[in-house]
């Protein structure tokens, strides 16, 4: 029957308390006969029972379930029921669950006040007060913000099940509140406790890129405002804010900061002090945007080790962020230590690539029985060395995984078990690192918001994860931020007053606006993120102007960060090969085409005109600059001349692909590139006839590629190709975190080219959707599902032998896709409306891959087994320089015909054709 579900309120599920400016509802169809939406009707009332609607719609034709929003005015504190109803052209009926929304109090005054108590004690206060509750309440909530970090208990019980509120952003800027349904906490009559600990955060904590300042950038002072709304059943209405009469005490908590971890002292007493007034933080106090951030999964040791060391070490089987539980029961006074690593080194317990984060906890014992959580902390582990517990087992410790509320989207599962673990993989890293920030990484002393690894990255989890109203507020923070830097972006975010920027990593202002758009189809986020868009091209107009196009390129960029072609670098160089100008020239266009078309979008004409045309001349700068006067890029390296192609900035596109792929044969078809080049490589090679060569970097289990972190034991991606070396050692402390999530980006690609479900640059939302998807041979079978804005899609190939290739295909009501059936003499082209599809056939070529020697030498040896049987068979072929590697093996059998040992070419042929059958089986 057809249903209705995933109904959202601006990307969120029953948001209580949100900055909600303008709602923008969505919602998904399923299971529904029909093919079309005839008609649909959204309603909203404040009542449960949807009568007496505010709004109504009436039945509409067009109204969207990617995103539709009502003409309403929103009051504070108030909740909206909603509903929607959906008719579809069989004149199937649906009626979605009721749902709702509530405001928080937007611009009402708050009643309550600041309070403090004393800062310079570094023991964890608890605020509280005693509330009496005189009637029968009907409705409570809580309006709350802690400084840095703040948990509420209400009579004993927590309040919410959200860690790490009230959130992390720019708080020099704005400062989030939550707004916490209490009506069940509270009991009628006097002996109602509010309690509220606080911790020091990323707000008050020692945080940022500067790692030897010991104290937060954004204040030095507890800070607490607080206000319960009580509705009584007979009407009345009671408010009760945090002021001078509430009392604070000290907790157990001794310290605690996110990079070093949290001391609790069970032997203390608590001690008993008055609070003041004090003054407001500086941000704006304003309704959250961050998504909950929450535990998830609840991870078991696979193994306690104890090492050559003598250190007892529990393995958790996967690298994660998160917290931990722990069961002790240990004499009073006893300390027990844990600490947090992500590899071992020969075996013994290690963590020295977390740079200064003491990544920790202390528990000193008052002898009685305790499981030890974590309040105000969490870490990046797999592995964690206990000390001072005295009967140490499995079941008393359990990993929790902490990260924001997203909800997954996409999955996808092929024929080849390493590249499945590179997708969980890609999907851990995601998790570890959207801890309501998208960090870098989750360990070291570092954890920050980078631009450019949120950029590039922005593409994979928008098809792994509902991550709109995640990214969402991370922009708005990012718009905050530019505003007091002339719409410089700082290159993390929030800046921890660290505001240098850089190409790529600034340029996520636009892109990732951008990328939401179209994954989406919500026009929301280009209105919302217009300015700080148009600001950070007008930021790089403004250091470039009158520069004769030079001095953005002069100052410094990251370029592409940590590819392999720099040669004059070592093993722990970052920079790489490619000229960074160019590439800080190619994204101030690709902004400037952004801001234009996103411009276009939204009516704002003279500005599409203005950013189009500096669009054009910074195009014409790149050509004259870094182009021959026949098109030909002059910046030779993988990423130089990916980016030539990827952004049609070559005239002569087939001399470029050709000079690529001579380039990966030179390189015996390994990819060495590094943050620009790699999350734009599988695609590129694919809109260019090349997928082929992709596949193959895909499937290259050494070094380097993404397999080669597999094999070696990875469960998330690492920071470098190379974090560890294949000896099992890890190859440099100074920036090596094995939990950075940039590489997986390849991800994107299996997505949207090897399952082939992705939309042309003209369509947003997926509901009008190409399906193209790429055989390979050696990958077998690829199943993708992605529940996209518009519906869930599914494509699923199998090649059934080297001849014949089975193709399902599922697109979601409401949806229309143009499927590309790959190695077909018909017709390969279909429209396909809602529905599933069968598709089995005979291919117009065989699949698999044969071997000849009209291949390169570059080809033939890129694929393991072909190399070491042709340096069987012809013993010079051991001692190829690699000039010859671009040659066909036919030319150079031809030069060399005769000489001692090799064997003509037809023999060959015929061993290659049957090496083949031994090579990749099904
Ligand atoms: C981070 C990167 C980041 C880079 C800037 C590193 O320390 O971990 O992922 O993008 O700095 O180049």
């Amino acid at each position: 029957m057809m249903q209705i579900e995933n109904c959202r309120v601006n990307h969120l599920k029953t948001p209580v308390g949100y900055r909600i400016d303008s709602p923008v509802f969505s919602w998904k169809v399923r299971d529904a006969k029909g093919k079309k939406q005839k008609c649909a009707r959204v309603r909203i009332s404040h009542e449960k029972d949807m009568k007496d609607c505010i709004f109504d719609t009436g039945y509409k034709n067009d109204l969207s379930s990617l995103a539709f929003s009502p003409e309403i005015t929103l009051k504070p504190r108030t909740g909206y029921y909603w509903n929607v109803e959906v008719i579809s052209d069989l004149e199937e009926h649906a009626v979605s669950e009721t749902q709702y929304f509530e405001t928080g109090k937007r611009e009402e005054a708050w009643i309550g006040k600041w309070i403090s108590c004393d800062s310079e004690n570094e023991r964890h206060p608890i605020f509280y007060k005693e509330i009496s509750v005189p009637g029968e309440v009907k409705k409570a909530r809580l309006y709350i913000c802690g400084l840095g970090l703040y948990e509420a208990r209400i009579n004993g019980c927590k309040v919410g099940d959200e860690m790490f509120v009230p959130g992390c952003n720019a708080y020099d800027a704005w400062v989030q509140y939550q707004t916490w349904d209490i009506t069940e906490n509270l009991a009628k009559g006097s002996g109602n406790t509010i309690e509220v600990l606080l911790g020091n955060g990323w707000y008050k904590g020692r945080f940022g890129c500067d790692t030897t300042r010991v104290k937060g950038y954004y204040g030095q002072e507890w800070k607490l405002l607080a206000e319960i709304h009580i509705l009584y059943e007979d009407g009345t209405e009671e408010i009760l804010g945090t002021d001078e009469t509430w009392k604070a005490k000290r907790s157990n908590l001794t310290f605690s900061n996110i990079y070093d971890g949290e001391h609790r002292d069970d032997t203390l007493v608590a001690e008993e002090e008055n609070c003041f007034i004090t003054e407001a933080p500086k941000g704006t106090l304003t309704e959250r945007m961050s998504p909950a951030v929450r535990i998830h999964e609840k991870l078991k040791p696979v193994e306690l080790i104890v090492t050559d060391a003598g250190e007892q070490v529990f393995d958790m089987g996967q690298n994660f962020a998160g917290i931990f539980k722990l069961r002790v029961k240990e004499e009073k006074g006893k300390k027990i230590h844990i600490q947090f690593g992500e590899v071992l080194q020969n075996g013994n317990f290690y963590r020295d690539n977390l740079r200064s984060a003491k990544a920790e906890y202390i528990y000193i014992s008052n002898g009685e029985e305790v499981t030890l959580v974590p309040h105000f902390t969490f870490y990046g582990y797999r592995y964690v060395k206990i000390e001072g517990v005295s009967n140490l087992k499995i079941e008393d410790f359990t990993g929790l995984a902490v990260y924001s509320e997203l909800g997954s989207t996409g999955s996808l599962t092929t024929g080849n078990e390493l590249v499945n673990q590179l997708i969980s993989n890609t999907r851990w890293g995601l998790k570890s690192n959207f801890v309501d920030v998208p960090t870098d990484c989750p360990q070291r002393d570092e954890r920050l918001g980078w631009t450019g690894d949120a950029q590039v990255f922005s593409p994979t989890a928008c098809y792994l994860e509902d991550s709109y109203a995640f990214y969402a507020k991370y922009l708005y923070d990012m718009a905050q931020e530019q505003k007091a830097l002339d719409g410089k972006v700082p290159q993390v975010i929030p800046s921890f007053q660290y505001k240098d920027t850089s190409s790529v990593w600034g340029d996520a202002a636009c892109i990732i606006p951008w990328n939401l758009y179209h994954f989406y189809g919500d026009i929301k986020i280009l209105k919302d993120q217009f300015e700080s868009m148009r600001s950070w091209v007008d930021y790089i107009t403004s250091v470039d102007e009158g520069s004769n196009h030079t001095a953005w390129g002069n100052v410094f960029h990251y370029g592409d960060w940590l590819a392999l072609d720099n040669r004059f670098g070592g093993i722990e160089e970052a920079e790489g090969g490619t000229d960074a100008d160019y590439i800080a020239y190619v994204y101030y266009m690709v902004s400037a085409e952004i801001v234009a078309e996103a411009a276009d979008i939204l009516g704002y004409q003279c500005k599409a005109v203005k950013y189009g045309d500096l669009a054009t001349e910074i195009r014409s700068h790149i050509k004259n600059t870094y182009f021959s006067k026949n098109g030909h890029c002059c910046v030779p390296t993988q990423t130089g001349l990916i980016l030539a192609l990827k952004y049609h900035l070559t005239s002569d596109e087939q001399w470029t692909q050709e000079r690529l792929r001579k380039l990966f044969n030179k390189n015996l078809d390994k990819l060495e590139t590094g943050f620009v080049g790699t999350p734009l490589l599988c695609p590129t090679l694919s809109e260019n006839g090349m997928t082929d060569l992709a596949y193959h970097l895909l499937l290259n289990e050494g070094y380097p590629g993404w397999l080669y972190a597999v094999k070696l034991g990875a469960t998330t991606i690492w920071e470098r190709w190379n974090s560890v070396l294949e000896d099992g050692s890890i190859s440099g402390t100074g920036m090596n975190s094995l939990n950075h999530y940039s590489y997986g980006s390849i991800v994107e690609w299996l997505f949207a080219y090897s399952a082939g479900i992705r939309q042309e640059k003209c369509n947003v939302g997926f509901t009008c959707t190409k399906i193209s998807p790429e055989l390979n041979w050696e990958l077998k079978t690829v199943d993708a599902i992605y529940d996209s804005p518009a519906g869930e899609y599914r494509c699923k190939w199998e090649i059934l032998d080297a001849n014949h290739v089975k193709i399902n295909v599922t697109i979601p009501f409401n949806c229309e896709a143009e499927l590309t059936l790959p190695c077909t003499n018909d017709n390969p082209k279909r429209i396909l409306e809602a529905g599933e599809y069968e598709f089995v056939y005979e291919t117009s070529k065989s699949l698999k891959r044969i071997y000849s020697c009209n291949d390169t030498v570059g080809d033939l040896f890129s694929n393991q087994a072909v190399k070491e049987t042709l340096q069987q068979i012809i013993p010079q072929a051991s001692i190829v320089p690699t000039i010859y590697y671009e040659r066909t093996l036919r030319s150079i059998l031809m030069e060399y015909q005769g000489t001692l040992g090799i064997p003509p070419a037809d023999v060959l042929e015929v061993m290659l054709g049957q090496l083949d059958a031994t090579l990749a089986q099904i």
